[in-house]
């Protein structure tokens, strides 16, 4: 059974095979508009989502698939009546072909996918993993840029509860010639594991405490928005905010990146910069999920 849980599972060669079938369904899409013709897809968000769970819906009814869903699944599925992961897994087993879970717990996904009887596509898993995302934005970089080796990347913003950045620093760490700086409040510092996780990969880790602490010649800036969500009290709110002033102040072949919503840490007014690609890379979801949804369905 193929699960899609961690970007940990990802090599070089897979990554490639990904992006290479993205490709193929973006250059022609009607190729591949009747692939799931037969399949049924639930896709269960027990957390807010716009952008992942509308573009895997988008990604199953362009290949053909339909989908099973429920509104707030933290509300309206039996998990408000106690249901475990597990035993909500076994019932969609008998009613769908694939599932796609975001939920708070850093384990959901590996939860439902220790049932094994349907593929199960982590669509966010508490503060630890947003794989798909990950996918997503490498396949950004490597588009917007034309190579992952040898690469200056800026994380930016909630480094401690942000899954994007956690699975993306997996991603970039399959790479030669990474180096990755690191800002953001104190507050919201990247954990130790993933420093390790780096240095033991022989990536250099930087942690900065302003905006010039940054090489002007970094290719990725990767902002995110502080996950209030994910934690009790008020630490207030995000303190380097990329506006226009200060993305000039970089090279113009930076290119300024975020999973998406911002709130405040990217100002509105660099959407039109050329070297600003936020809703090009939400776009790519669609392609790199439709291929996704191809490939744990052995369709690819
Ligand atoms: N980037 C992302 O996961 O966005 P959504 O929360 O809108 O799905």
């Amino acid at each position: 059974m193929k699960h899609i849980l961690s970007s940990e599972q990802y090599t070089k060669e897979s990554l490639q095979e990904l992006f290479d079938l993205a490709d193929k369904i973006r250059n022609n899409p009607k190729k591949y508009a009747h692939k799931l013709d037969d399949k049924i897809i639930a896709i269960m968000f027990y957390e807010p989502s716009t952008r992942t769970r509308l573009s895997f819906s988008s990604a199953a009814l362009k290949l053909g698939a339909k989908i099973i869903t429920t509104e707030n699944a933290a509300e309206f599925s039996s998990a408000a009546k106690g249901e475990t992961i597990e035993d909500t897994v076994k019932i969609i087993a008998g009613y769908a072909d694939a599932m796609v879970i975001r939920h708070k717990s850093d384990t959901s996904a590996i939860q439902a996918a220790s049932v094994d009887k349907i593929p199960i596509i982590n669509a966010g898993a508490g503060k630890k993993e947003h794989p798909t995302q990950s996918l997503l934005d490498m396949y950004t970089i490597k588009q917007k840029i034309g190579r992952l080796d040898n690469l200056k990347v800026a994380i930016l913003g909630d480094l401690l509860y942000g899954r994007t950045v956690h699975s993306l620093l997996k991603l970039l760490s399959l790479y030669d010639n990474i180096k990755i700086y690191g800002l953001s409040k104190e507050t919201f510092s990247l954990p130790q594991e993933y420093i390790d996780m780096l240095n033991k990969k022989g990536i250099e880790y930087v942690k900065c405490t302003n905006f010039d602490e940054l090489p002007r010649d970094l290719d990725v800036i990767y902002h995110t928005r502080i996950q209030a969500e994910r934690f009790e009290g008020d630490f207030g709110k995000e303190e380097f905010i990329v506006n226009k002033e200060v993305l000039d102040t970089f090279s113009e072949h930076t290119i300024l990146m975020h999973p998406l919503p911002r709130v405040i840490e990217i100002s509105t007014d660099v959407d039109d910069d050329p070297r600003a690609c936020y809703f090009e890379q939400a776009h790519n979801g669609l392609y790199i999920r439709m291929a996704l949804l191809l490939q744990v369905l052995d369709k690819a």
